[in-house]
């Protein structure tokens, strides 16, 4: 009997284990639509396609969505990747689905589709660099998504520290992990530098559907917000994987943000979000100080930088990861900050941006060197950000620390129909000091070259904001 029980008990686990895993959300190609992601780490049991049965009751999966398979190998290990996209789901309904394949569905997970249009309250929950060990705010974020207090994530690079240690197994526990959130809300994310994976980010080009071609920079609309993501790591990694990368998103850039800018009337908000800042004020990083915030604000070589596009289309808030704490800045543009009037962010001059890195991974808490003087609050608390979109003239962006239980920053972002940012000239800007010029010349091809500016650039390091 004890013999039967224990057999019956391995087959169990043993079904449990072939079977979907990793079953996360992300927001589909069109209105209405959400696309279902699974991995599976033995090869399907059945040769028919994989799907996604869903309905608006758990007892009734109805409706079918068909989708694909890839084989994804790395260093030997295969595993099987799918996805499935349903569509034309009913505007802000409850929805239950099970995927899998014919004969090996998984359990039935259960979301709730947006609201049709641009007019609706949108609570989005953003954090960086959160890994599966030390992942301090994770259960906090479980806990509030069970609570239903946000409606989606964005999670801004850096993923479980990594997606492809231990051949992929640390991607796979972290996924596992955090299944029960992202199965609830749509998981968007964008790279960070720990997702390349010495095979041009394959974990992350694999485990990942986000809108569009690509998962490195791609775009949508929800409620009044036009909402665009584009890699840091295209600069990051450029000496590795080359430039074509940053040309080819930049003018992709530049085609969004100008169709968005068009269309203000009907999503007067833009909002982006990227691994790398600009500007910060760590003493951990040299990064901020010389040479690797202006790789992706300004550019190098004939590379261009960021900034000046989001200048040039009024971007209104951009969230950075990076650096593992919580950093607000003042409206800032090409290092000059506006802090004027009882609320800088009313009817601003400038793209205000967060720093919202620090949900937790296995490094020390971040510290800090003297404030940049575009920081507005800087905080090492382990936590997360909500950034609330009310309607067309008000945005809320809270960062609340797990540490204490609470919200110990908010900011409102609150805009006139038809205000746009005035050039810097037209405003009283306060321009930040001026840090030495990097001006070591080195091949793009030549590592070595690279490797000694950067140590020269660390001796450099000490030259601080005033
Ligand atoms: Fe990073």
């Amino acid at each position: 009997m004890i013999l039967r029980v224990c057999i019956l008990a391995f087959a169990v686990l043993t079904v449990a284990a072939d079977g979907p895993e990793q079953v996360h959300l992300s927001l589909g190609s069109t209105e209405g639509s959400m696309v279902v992601s699974w991995v599976t780490l033995k090869p399907p049991t059945s040769n028919g396609l994989p799907q996604v049965t869903y309905g608006r009751t758990a007892a009734a999966l109805i409706q079918v969505a068909y989708g694909k398979m890839d084989d994804f190998n790395y260093n030997g290990v295969i595993r099987y990747m799918y996805q499935a996209e349903m569509v034309n789901l009913l505007p802000n309904e409850t929805y239950y689905y099970s995927v899998g394949v014919m004969g090996q569905m998984s359990k039935t997970y259960q979301f709730k589709s947006f609201p049709k249009g641009n007019d609706f309250l949108l609570r989005v929950c953003v954090f960086g660099d959160l890994g599966y060990i030390n992942g301090t705010s994770l259960p906090y974020l479980i806990d509030a998504a069970e609570k239903g207090q946000f409606d989606m994530v964005l999670h801004i690079g850096d993923i479980a520290y990594d997606l492809h240690t231990d051949n992929g197994q640390r991607g796979d526990l972290y996924m596992n992990q955090i299944e029960s959130l992202i199965s609830k809300v749509p998981y968007m994310v964008i790279a960070g530098n720990h997702e390349d994976d010495g095979r041009n980010f394959s974990h992350y080009n694999y485990r990942f559907n986000m809108p569009g071609d690509t998962n490195h920079f791609y775009s949508f609309d929800l409620a009044s917000v036009h909402f665009v993501g584009v890699s840091t790591e295209f600069y990051g990694y450029f000496y590795e994987y080359g430039q074509d990368s940053v040309f080819t998103q930049y003018n992709w850039l530049h085609d969004d943000l100008a169709k968005a800018n068009a269309n203000r009337k009907e999503r007067p908000w833009i909002v982006g979000f990227q691994h790398r800042p600009f500007y910060c004020s760590n003493d951990n990083s040299e990064e901020c100080a010389v040479f690797e915030n202006r790789l992706v604000r300004t550019g190098y070589e004939e590379m261009p930088g960021l900034e000046g596009i989001y200048i040039e289309y009024g971007l209104d808030l951009g969230f950075w990861g990076h650096e593992h704490s919580y950093e607000r800045f003042w409206p800032v543009s090409n290092r000059t900050v506006f802090k004027d009037g009882a609320n800088p962010y009313a009817n601003a001059h400038a793209p205000a941006y967060v720093i919202s890195g620090s949900a937790g991974c296995h490094t020390p808490k971040a510290s800090f060197g003297p404030p940049n003087p575009a920081s507005a609050v800087r905080s090492d608390d382990f936590g997360y950000s909500i950034l609330t979109v009310h309607n067309t003239t008000h945005l809320q962006m809270q960062q609340i620390s797990v540490e204490q239980g609470k919200a110990i920053d908010e900011i409102w972002l609150v805009k006139d129909h038809g205000h746009k940012q005035k050039p810097k000239e037209q405003s009283n800007g306060i321009a930040l000091p001026e840090v030495p010029a990097y001006t070591a010349k080195c091949s793009r091809w030549d590592k070595r070259c690279r490797y000694e500016a950067s140590k020269r650039r660390m001796a450099r390091s000490i030259v601080r904001f005033a």
